[in-house]
């Protein structure tokens, strides 16, 4: 949740560093801080605030390094102030630490390192990391980095800077991502390839347990032993620009308006347009293995878990498979099922997500098998799973979740159609999906031509303090998504329920404040829809509606109509969900909140 970025080389330090966190920003930006050495002396600069006013604050330093370490934060312990910002420095200022990540058994190692005599400085666990690293340096940095690590327990990404050897970057990691960056006479460190992409785009992944020693003249990769050992270096495929906003206003609305071509992205050289088939070649072995499975099982969090919920529709009725979905963070306390007959989907954009790889964790410890429904290639879930799809929807900055909710979607229509061919889905009712999804990109490109109508909707609601989301069947996960993206990025209280159950309970909330988004396509629920749109207008509720082009009849009902182009149940709720994005996004804007860095949250959610 954290972003760390160092630099050693040539070059000063401060810049590389300063526009790295700047780009890291969207992973935790309620604190940040960074540390140079400078003639065997350490600087550090730490606020509570953003990159931007840290940078003003240098800019009347003038610090000048070659070599330097730089943190984001998303707090965990202890507010977001500038004591808790990292860097955090050990007490005799010798060690600098950025830390991403929990350290589960900090306090005890408080308590003990206090009845030495160590006197702590903030309310963090990462100054245990400082703390440990000080006390055990007897003229190795990394044999004290690994000593101090030896006695941790919990996830860490970490970066270290030391007075007594002031040529190197140490760098380890344990559950939390870490990067290691080449680049002629220059090396990196950082929590994410978006840190560093302007400066080199080969890297090194570090594993778990993994220490990284980088000085101006090489690096060198340790294990967990202390053995040298020489691991892959890998070309990042992306360039900057994916990375940057394009002339949009935010990296949300970059992103939902890149969708006609993610959604393609997702499905290019995957679609058997003669066979009426899907391959997928990440998981051929396995395909065996989940068609005959006793149980299988998606887990995610958030906009991940919805799109599995589609994913379970999917398999249940085109390729009547049974399989359940499970948050993620619900999954290992619930003591589920699971053996080695079971198949465990992970889902994930980012790959990072803590509960989710706890989930896979959990398991792989009964025997199952672990697949990855990816975005970020080399992440930790794509690594710990036993192979995957990745759904190539390039980098997602926004927080809101949007193009890797829709190349999720994609890519388990693409799965689902392998598993029903297998499981006797007619040829010809495989080319109707093909083609269906072929058409995909267009289609959505046909609703995002409609953005300034939707903005113009949603000043009509900007004002509003609640909101109901209501779908029914595949679009039900749609409505709950919709909610989703309204509250996280605007703050409005927003509720998706299925259709037919408001009057099991919401109903009670509905009057003219209230406006309900209703998911109503042309499909076999469609009239009990329309039934239950009477029944909102009956009680002065506001109605907008999602719709299928040509719906006159709709039109009279609801207070608003946004169409979307006829489409079958496999296809349906990538594009519903685009007029939705685009509501929330609107909405947000109008309120004047921040929509890319929405109030306490972060892009990737690497704690438990
Ligand atoms: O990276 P992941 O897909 O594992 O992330 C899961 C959730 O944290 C994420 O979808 C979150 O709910 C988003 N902010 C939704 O927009």
């Amino acid at each position: 949740m954290c972003g760390i970025v160092g630099y050693i080389g040539k070059r000063n330090a401060v810049p590389i560093v300063m526009e790295g966190l700047k780009r890291l920003e969207y992973r935790g930006y309620d604190s940040c801080g960074i540390a140079v050495l400078h003639d065997n002396q350490m600087d550090v600069e730490k606020i509570a605030g953003k990159v931007d006013d840290l940078q003003s604050r240098l800019a009347q330093a003038h610090w000048a390094s070659e070599i330097a370490i730089g943190h984001t934060r998303w707090a965990t312990h202890g507010e977001p102030d500038q004591k808790n910002a990292h860097p955090q420095v050990s007490m005799s200022g010798d060690i600098a630490v950025v830390h991403n990540g929990i350290i589960e058994n900090f306090l005890p190692l408080k308590r003990e390192l206090q009845n030495n005599g160590y006197n702590f400085s903030s309310d963090t666990d990462s100054e245990v990391i400082a703390a440990l690293i000080s006390t055990a340096y007897a003229g190795n940095l990394e044999a004290a980095v690994q000593e101090a690590l030896s006695r941790i327990i919990g996830a860490y990404g970490i970066a270290v800077l030391s007075t007594r050897e002031p040529g190197k970057i140490v760098c380890a990691r344990y559950g939390a991502p870490l990067i290691m960056g080449l680049g002629k006479e220059e090396f990196f460190v950082a929590s994410d390839v978006a840190a560093i992409l302007a400066h080199t785009k080969d890297v090194i992944y570090l594993d778990n347990g993994e220490i990284g020693i980088l000085t101006a003249d090489g690096y060198e990769t340790l294990t967990r032993k202390n053995e040298s050992i020489s691991k892959e270096v890998h070309r990042v495929s992306f360039d900057l620009a994916a990375i940057e906003r394009g002339g949009f206003e935010h990296f949300m609305l970059k992103e939902i308006f890149e969708q006609p071509q993610t959604i393609y992205d997702a499905m290019r050289g995957r679609l058997l347009p003669q066979d009426g088939n899907a391959r997928l070649g990440g998981i051929a072995d396995d395909i065996g293995t989940i068609l005959h499975a006793d149980q299988r099982y998606f887990t995610a969090c958030g906009t991940s878990w919805h799109a599995a919920l589609i994913g379970e529709m999917m398999f249940e009725q085109f390729a009547h498979l049974p399989a359940e979905v499970e948050y993620a963070s619900e999954f290992r306390y619930r003591e589920p099922l699971v053996d080695k007959r079971s198949v465990i989907f992970a889902i994930s954009q980012s790959g990072e997500t803590a509960d989710t790889l706890a989930a896979i964790q959990e398991a792989k410890s009964h025997g199952a098998t672990a697949l990855g429904i990816c975005n970020v290639v080399g992440s930790s879930i794509a690594r710990e799973t036993k192979a995957g799809i990745y759904i190539h929807a390039g980098p997602e900055i926004g927080v809101a979740s949007t193009k890797a909710f829709t190349s999720q979607v994609t890519v388990l229509t693409l799965l689902t159609l392998r598993l029903a061919r297998m499981m006797g889905m007619s040829e010809e009712q495989g080319l109707e999906i093909v083609e269906s999804l072929q058409k995909l990109p267009e289609q959505v490109e046909w609703i995002l031509n409609q953005a300034d109508r939707i903005a113009k909707i949603a000043q009509v609601y900007a004002k509003a303090r609640n909101f109901l989301y209501l779908g029914r069947g595949v679009n039900f996960p749609v409505a709950l998504e919709g909610a989703l993206k309204l509250k996280e990025i605007s703050y409005i209280h927003a509720e998706g329920y299925p259709a037919a159950e408001m009057k099991h309970g919401p109903i009670a909330l509905i009057d003219e404040d209230m406006p309900v988004v209703f998911l109503a396509p042309k499909d076999k629920t469609y009239d009990k829809i329309l039934s239950n749109i009477q029944e909102v207008k009956a009680r002065k509720g506001r109605v907008i509606v999602v719709a299928t082009e040509g719906d006159k009849e709709i039109a009279d009902l609801a207070d608003h109509v946004i169409y979307v182009p006829a489409a079958l149940a496999f296809t349906a709720p990538i594009l519903n969900v685009i007029p939705l994005q685009l509501l929330a996004y609107y909405v947000a804007v109008e309120r004047g909140c921040n929509v890319d860095q929405p109030r306490n949250l972060a892009k990737s959610v690497t704690v438990e």
